[in-house]
């Protein structure tokens, strides 16, 4: 399916104000529509990921058999209860992951242990991701999985797997929600070890669906086969997609943002720290758990003084990857720039972000370095509108967009309808906060 590439022109701003409440996260949307499509029962989210990414998900879902019933942003998902279409028929399914690397990865768990034959594709972006971190230890597990060249199409055909303890080469959520999904329904233990606790929506909501599992420091154990209960749940607000507008706050002193109801999970709120340790104010109100994920609203100002500088490496790096575009974007406009390493992650994310993000910001007139792992964003640089190359990528189209508040005339963001991928309303609630 091609779709229309659309230019957005950005012109800058005076100051961001305002208050907003933002579409629900989009990695625990996809938590909750594929537990609630494989669980026993009918759930009901509010505030569900507007995203295209989700409705992918979705898609898969209803193609499994479950019942999808979208009304606005609420979703009503009546589950399979542990086995995917018609009882004791083996069929072949080929379903549509879009530009979505979560719902792949994913379902490629879910799958693997299911009766049946299974085809898994999606996009130009999606087909050249990495999937064998997937193939690996679902292998291990007895699984037939088949990629094709390293990456999708995947082929599946499923059957009985074994537990296995695996540790991730790569700190991903995606793998090991993979083999948590793969393991919820395998007789034994399966175990995954991780060197950096990455998010840990699957855990979280794996328990609020009624499974049990254990978990240490640095692994998370499941005890299959065990079935899930539908559950009725609002999901918070995208902290992702939140950090376009946090990091817009931050750029002009004077500011002030109020964003309601978004998911703070520590796992996930790391930006919040970073912008505090660049000088903003930010303060958290209200602060409350649902399904143990931890929501709450965050008021941010810019501090007089303008933004510091600092360092996002280690650990940090792999908690903060979908927000690094964001970061070095509003890098220039710091005193003393933004240094980025142990990030190599993002350049097999929907694009190669670490190459986008330098190659938009020198357009816009800026000095930056680029390495393997990371970039050198210095500060005190004053940019320049520009047009900006999306790359298809949701996140470059806007933390782009974000930069151009701040540059000097007007930037022109070509395939600003990629944003749709994570945050369709983005373009729209910008304009309403960005004060001209
Ligand atoms: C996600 C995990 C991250 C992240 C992606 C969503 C998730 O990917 O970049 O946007 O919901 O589990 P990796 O697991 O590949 O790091």
């Amino acid at each position: 399916m091609s779709i229309a590439t659309h230019e957005r022109l950005i012109r800058p701003a005076r100051n961001i104000y305002g208050s907003l409440k933002l579409p629900g996260d989009k990695s625990i949307s996809h938590r909750y529509a594929m537990l609630a499509a494989f669980a026993e029962g009918t759930s009901k989210f509010t505030n569900f990921s507007t995203g295209a990414d989700c409705a992918s998900t979705l898609g898969c879902m209803e193609a499994l058999g479950a019942k999808v019933n979208r009304i606005g942003e609420a979703v009503e998902i009546t589950g399979v209860a542990g086995r995917v279409g018609p009882a004791g028929h083996s069929r072949d399914w080929a379903l549509d992951c879009g530009n979505s690397g979560s719902t792949m990865r994913f379902i490629s768990g879910l799958l693997a242990a299911q009766e049946g034959t299974f085809t898994l594709f999606g996009d130009a972006s999606l087909s050249r991701r990495p999937m064998e971190r997937v193939r690996k230890p679902l292998a291990e597990m007895g699984a037939q999985v088949t990629l094709t060249d390293g990456h999708a199409p995947i082929a599946i055909e499923g059957r009985r797997l074994h537990a296995i303890d695996y540790t991730t080469p790569v700190p991903s959520a995606q793998i090991k929600t993979c083999v948590l999904l793969a393991g919820l329904q395998t007789e034994g233990t399966t175990t995954l070890r991780e060197a950096v606790r990455t998010r840990d929506h699957s855990e979280l909501a794996l328990r609020a669906f009624g499974a049990t599992l254990t978990r240490t420091i640095d692994s998370v154990s499941i005890a299959g086969p065990q079935l899930l209960h539908g559950i009725e749940a609002a999901v918070p607000g995208d902290i992702s997609s939140a950090a376009f507008f946090l990091c817009a706050a931050a750029l002009f002193p004077g500011s002030g943002l109020v964003l309601d109801s978004i998911g703070l999970n520590p796992t996930r709120a790391t930006l919040l720290d970073v912008l505090t340790a660049l000088g903003a104010r930010v303060a958290v109100l209200n602060l409350e758990e649902k399904h143990a994920e931890l929501v709450g609203t965050v008021q941010i100002t810019a501090s007089e003084g303008g933004l510091g500088s600092t360092t996002v490496s280690g650990t940090l790096a792999a908690q903060l990857i979908d927000e690094l575009p964001v970061l070095a974007a509003i890098a220039p406009y710091t005193s003393g720039g933004i240094r980025i390493r142990d990030a190599k992650e993002l350049r097999v994310k929907e694009s190669d972000r670490i190459a986008l993000v330098a190659r938009n910001l020198r357009a816009m007139g800026a000095e930056v370095e680029e390495f393997e792992d990371g970039l050198d964003v210095p500060g005190g640089q004053q940019l320049h509108g520009a047009a900006i190359d999306a790359g298809g990528d949701h996140r470059i189209a806007m933390a782009f967009s974000v930069a151009a508040l701040r540059a000097e005339g007007e930037t022109l963001i070509q395939g600003a309808e990629s944003a749709a991928i994570s945050f369709p309303e983005f373009f729209n609630l910008l304009d309403l906060v960005a004060e001209r």
